[in-house]
């Protein structure tokens, strides 16, 4: 099996920059491409952060913080991934863009380097279709805020070979995540669910009058969500939300999966919540 020495991520948005910091906290060296060098600077800053809270919570040693932001160097040059024997891509959730990324990432590394995709709601099997090796990519899909949240849904494509499958899920274990296995269908397996879920949340806030304050409190207090509905869709990203609602509604057609026109509005009126500095709620709250 590919022994991960050396990992690479694409795109260190929210998702990206998560999934770099818990890489170099396992002791990984991490190579972070970002579009600007402003962009990787900015992102190693906030991993620098929260490594620092760490620290001043006791959870986590100096040195160790060092260390650990040591192992992180950032490019903008994809070909600064070549050596890498994983490449995790977190780009934007559109999928041309992944498909183009995916196709040059299979040029630039070694034919055993797994290619894995963040994605929360495209299709794992046509991301590897634009490469001539589809049996090396695979989906390891991380969830919001990434150093925080325990899962990892470690997703077989059509054409996904056992060994990097089980290379991704190993990897995904030693990052201390809780991994699962499954196959690249609409929204994998949480998605699937908590899409719709949320869809029906935020139908609520119309139907019942209520207001978006006692709709959190309502799902945290009634059915002991650690944040309410749209709390999640803020810290989620509303844009990031409505992409995959849409995803999903394309491939399922399922009424429920379409995103309430209420979101698609806040969408387009660029509140596209914690990251915009306002959504359901203004930020810093
Ligand atoms: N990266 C790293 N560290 C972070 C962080 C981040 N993005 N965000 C916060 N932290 C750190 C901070 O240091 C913070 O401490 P500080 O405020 O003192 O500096 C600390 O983590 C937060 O710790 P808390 O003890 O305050 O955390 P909570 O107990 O409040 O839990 C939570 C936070 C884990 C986010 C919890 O509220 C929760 O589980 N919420 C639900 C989140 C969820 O459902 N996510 C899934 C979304 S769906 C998804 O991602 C799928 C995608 O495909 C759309």
């Amino acid at each position: 099996m590919t022994e991960i020495r050396r990992v690479g991520v694409v795109g260190l948005g929210a998702m990206g920059a998560g999934i770099a910091q818990l890489c170099v906290e396992a002791g990984v060296e991490t190579v972070g491409r970002e579009v600007t060098a402003e962009l990787g600077e900015a992102a190693r800053g906030r991993i620098g952060h929260f490594l620092t809270r760490k620290v001043e919570k006791g959870t986590l040693q100096q040195e160790a913080r060092d260390a650990a932001v040591g192992r992180l160097t950032t490019t903008t040059e994809l070909a600064d991934l070549a050596g890498c024997d994983l490449v995790i891509e977190a780009i934007v959730e559109e999928l041309e863009p992944k498909r183009v990324l995916f196709a040059e990432l299979e040029r630039l590394c070694r034919p055993d380097t797994v290619l894995a995709t963040n994605t929360s709601a495209l299709s794992v099997t046509e991301i590897a279709a634009a490469t001539s090796s589809p049996e090396r990519v695979v989906g390891m899909h991380f969830f919001n805020p990434a150093p925080l949240m325990p899962l990892v849904e470690i997703v077989r494509a059509q054409l996904t070979a056992d060994e990097p499958f089980e290379a991704a899920f190993a990897f995904g274990t030693r990052l201390g995540k809780t991994a699962v296995r499954c196959h690249d269908t609409p929204g994998f397996v949480v998605n699937r669910v908590l899409i719709p879920l949320l869809n029906d949340c935020l139908r609520v806030l119309d139907e019942a009058r209520v207001s978006a304050e006692d709709l959190d409190t309502a799902m945290r207090a009634g059915a002991g969500w650690p944040m309410g509905p749209c709390e999640l869709v803020d810290l989620v990203g509303i844009d990031v939300h409505v992409h995959a609602a849409e995803a999903l509604y394309e491939k399922l057609r399922e009424p429920r999966m379409a995103p309430p026109p209420r979101l698609v509005a806040m969408r387009n009126a660029g509140l596209l919540g914690r990251k915009s500095g306002r959504g359901f709620y203004p930020y810093p709250r």
